[in-house]
């Protein structure tokens, strides 16, 4: 069942969402060379708790984390660590924050110190794929119009998308239905209402789409150690088109 929220809840989404996307800003002018993953964690939380929020990713499924932070070849839910990045590295940053029972889920992926254009492209590129998504996500057309939309930009590039790992409906819950996939024809699943609020959130990979879970359960890294790049935002469906409440 799609659940619909009402301006107001809208707003307490928002709420939350503001956190996230204030920490994610944060986050984007702490790394540099020789941080620790850990220490970007700590930073995150500090931030949602000053401002009002909970983590949301702690504890969810026995996740250690408030963040999810992914080097390079890894897609999504590298848990931090001591590890350090290095200039030329690639980091993923997904954050949740709760406010009065209301998710905000949102991610970015940022170069540490100079990188290559190879990589630089496929930030960009994925970056572009979640606004293809979002500009889609009207009343009136259908969840995989959303995901059709980030798939032919992507694939266009020569990039591959990640079938595994899919955006999602928020509210109440962190995950909600429907499931947004970021693959797939045009002009299927439910359609989209007013008053719907989801996360589109693509995974694009420079070689292959496949990826495989580490033995901790959750480090989801590219099956051919390739790197890979996420963004994610969670937005209102409205009369209007589309909000993105992961703004500032
Ligand atoms: N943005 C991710 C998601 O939508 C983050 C979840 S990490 C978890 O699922 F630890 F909370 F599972
Ligand atoms: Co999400």
């Amino acid at each position: 069942m799609i659940i619909l929220k009402s301006p107001g809840e809208v707003e307490n989404i928002r709420a939350a969402c503001r956190i996230v996307a204030g920490a994610l800003a944060r986050l984007r002018e702490t790394i540099k060379p020789g941080i620790t993953t850990k220490s970007l964690d700590a930073a995150a939380e500090e931030y949602i708790i000053k401002h009002g929020g909970k983590p949301a990713f702690k504890g969810y499924l026995g996740y250690p984390n408030s963040l999810c932070a992914s080097i390079n070849e890894v897609v999504v839910h590298g848990i931090p660590s001591g590890r350090v990045v290095k200039e030329g590295e690639i980091i993923g940053l997904d954050l949740g924050a709760v406010v009065d029972g209301f998710y905000g889920d949102a991610a970015i992926t940022v170069p540490v110190g100079d990188i290559s254009p190879d990589l630089k492209k496929l930030l960009e590129v994925t970056e572009a794929s979640l606004y293809r998504g979002i500009k889609k996500a009207v009343v009136g057309n259908r969840v995989s119009d959303i995901s059709n939309a980030v798939q032919v930009f992507a694939e266009s590039f020569g990039y591959s998308v990640v079938r595994e790992f899919v955006g999602h409906g928020i509210g109440r819950s962190l995950h909600e239905e429907p499931q947004v996939p970021n693959f797939g024809p045009p002009g299927q699943g439910p359609r989209l209402k007013a008053g719907m609020t989801i996360a589109i959130e693509p995974m694009i990979n420079m070689g292959k789409p496949g990826t495989v879970i580490m033995k901790d359960g959750w480090t989801a890294v590219t099956v051919d150690r390739m790197p890979s790049a996420h963004f994610e935002h969670t937005i209102a469906i409205t009369e209007n088109g589309p909000v993105i409440l992961t703004a500032e």
